[in-house]
């Protein structure tokens, strides 16, 4: 019996984001350069996008490339850049097929142009698929989001659109990137670090964190359906009893 066999199917999470880290790591194991650990990374989100599809987990959020990503070497920031270009152009047709719909979410107008080509193309023909949702972040921080949310408010309170004291939770969230998906039930990341590093900092307030040591280019689809196993057995109070 698989790990797939042993998943509930009524306990599906309806939203998984991803820490896609150690790619470095793996490379350096072997010898590479960097590059040569995010190349093998795509075969990594190739399988859990299939996984989450065949399962009929509705959203799935990976975390490509942070703000603070910008500091990395221009050379590795450079191929990243190229390397998330071909993977989008490569598997497009696949997405489109297998009913994924592609978003972006992050400072999507601070890539280069062709990224935000290819981008906008593959989000334009997947618009009317329904089975699974796939949002990239890129040049994404949970902290420029939040800020980025303020300063919209502040814009529709000075232009008298919104009055300051309807401002609660949920209008806050109108104004986040993810508006309109539901919180992520499930957080994984990957290569054994504890941290959350500036992801979807807002909308995992409730969710479940699943940390593994695996590093990402060696992440298949057993790996996904343990942490989903894992997710399973856990009692979710939401600050209730
Ligand atoms: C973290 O590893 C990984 C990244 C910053 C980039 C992830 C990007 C891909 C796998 C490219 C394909 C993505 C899509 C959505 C098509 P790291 O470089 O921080 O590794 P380290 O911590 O070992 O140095």
């Amino acid at each position: 019996m698989d790990f797939k066999d042993n998943i509930n199917q009524d306990k599906i999470p309806r939203h998984i984001a991803v820490i896609m880290d150690g790619n470095g790591r793996w490379a350096k194991q072997r010898g590479q350069q960097r590059i040569f650990g995010h190349e093998n990374g795509v075969q990594a989100v190739r399988e859990t996008v299939e996984a989450a599809g065949e399962l009929g987990v509705k959203n799935l959020t990976f975390y490509a490339f942070s703000t603070e990503n910008w500091c990395r070497p221009k050379s590795e920031v450079d191929t990243l850049m190229s390397l998330l270009v071909k993977a989008i152009k490569n598997e497009t047709p696949e997405l489109l097929e297998k009913g994924v719909r592609l978003n972006a979410i992050g400072d999507i107008e601070s890539l280069p142009k062709e990224c935000i080509k290819e981008l906008n193309e593959a989000i334009h023909i997947t618009r009317n698929n329904t089975r699974l949702n796939v949002y990239v972040a890129l040049s994404y921080s949970s902290q420029w989001e939040i800020v980025n949310a303020v300063k919209n408010i502040a814009q529709q309170v000075k232009h008298n659109e919104l009055d300051p004291e309807e401002i609660d939770k949920s209008v806050f969230q109108k104004f986040l990137q993810t508006n309109g998906t539901p919180d992520p039930d499930l957080l994984i990341r990957t290569s054994g670090e504890l941290r959350l590093s500036n992801f979807l900092l807002w909308q995992i307030a409730y969710s479940e964190l699943y940390f593994t040591p695996v590093l990402w280019p060696d992440f298949r689809k057993k790996h996904f359906y343990q942490a989903i196993l894992d997710y399973q057995r856990r009692e979710r109070r939401f600050g209730k009893t």
